[in-house]
């Protein structure tokens, strides 16, 4: 049960993911297209013998032998998502229909990185796993929504149809080291201004709400998960249900950062989400998980990060 592929495994959570799994002694299978992640992020991992490394998109078939597969392959930040969207569906539904066929051939057990986007604007605070979510359906991010909320489907009819060992998880926004510094992303956005003194943007009135968690605590998750009994094939909401509204946000990084850097407003981007909180109760009582890391120490590891690589 230990080789284990990771596509997306040179981005922001595959490559900590790809790290975690081979301190538990798994030989990995990092695959990537480098459409959003990096070589810098798995750079230190190269010289390892049981870490392997696999120039591929996921909208091709692929034919390797595996016994576990973390399917994580896809843009993230609506920056990247929506730069090529026709890409983004596909890598989301064709890379989900080539994972899920290479886990029916190998018989693997195969976890996917869902999204709390599937939520869209929510109607609902927080949002459990049983809510089906407000999605427009023909918004500049449905090309990011629709295409999870596609592969979720094609990992429960595959589930349903050949009997696939699937495990789904909803991944809140998580944050942490070796995000990508331009992707737009609130944390990574506030932080690479504050260091470089820079006005931090706010989108709107700042009073919108988010939750972060720290990566560590994500991937705890997802271990656990995937080492779940067969019969628990979520989906499960992962994500740290502490909220902060913009303007907290941005007041916590400048005082972190030690940054003189001001507040400038802009107007909101569409559809974009007021409040946003993952009910975790699922994954309380079936994984007994939840996040310990505080936003202050999570913080100011991200920013110890961004001060090395700007
Ligand atoms: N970070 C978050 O807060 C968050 C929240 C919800 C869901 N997720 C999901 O988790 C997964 C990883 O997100 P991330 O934050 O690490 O993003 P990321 O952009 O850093 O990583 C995605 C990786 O997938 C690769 N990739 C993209 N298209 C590909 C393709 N067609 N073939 C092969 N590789 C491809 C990229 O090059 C990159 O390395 C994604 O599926 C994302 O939707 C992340």
């Amino acid at each position: 049960m230990n080789r284990i592929l990771v596509t997306g495994g040179a981005g922001f959570l595959g490559s900590h993911l790809c790290e975690r799994l081979l301190s538990s002694g798994a030989d990995v299978l990092c695959l990537d297209n480098f459409y959003t992640g990096s070589k810098a992020n798995i750079a230190h991992l190269l010289e390892q013998p049981r870490f392997e490394l696999l120039r591929h998109d996921v909208t091709f078939p692929l034919y390797v032998e595996v016994d576990r597969i973390f399917n994580l392959a896809c843009p993230a930040s609506p920056v990247h998502y929506q730069r090529d969207p026709v890409q983004t569906t596909k890598t989301s539904v064709h890379g989900a229909i080539n994972m899920l066929g290479l886990a029916k051939r190998t018989r693997a057990a195969i976890f996917q990185a869902s999204t709390s986007e599937v939520y869209g604007d929510p109607e609902i605070h927080p949002q459990p796993e049983s809510y089906w979510g407000r999605v427009n359906p023909v918004g500049s991010r449905a090309c990011y929504d629709e295409g999870k909320r596609c592969a979720e489907t094609l990992f429960f009819d595959y589930h349903r149809q050949h009997h696939l060992p699937i495990k789904v998880v909803r991944i809140f926004n998580t944050y942490g080291p070796k995000m990508h510094p331009n992707d737009g992303r609130v944390v990574s956005n506030f932080i690479v201004q504050a260091i470089e003194g820079k006005d931090l943007t706010i989108f709107g009135d700042g009073q919108q709400t988010r939750s972060f968690c720290y990566v560590d605590d994500l991937i705890d998750g997802f271990m656990k998960m995937m080492d779940s009994p067969e019969d628990l094939i979520g989906p499960i909401n992962l994500g740290n249900p502490a909220e902060f509204t913009m303007l907290e946000l941005a007041e916590k990084v400048i005082s972190l950062v030690g940054s003189r850097s001001k507040l400038c407003f802009k107007a909101l981007p569409e559809d974009d989400p007021k409040q946003r909180r993952p009910d975790i109760t699922l994954a309380g009582k079936l994984l007994q998980w939840q996040p310990r890391v505080s936003l202050e120490d999570g913080l100011k590891e991200t920013i110890k990060y961004f001060r090395g690589i700007l």
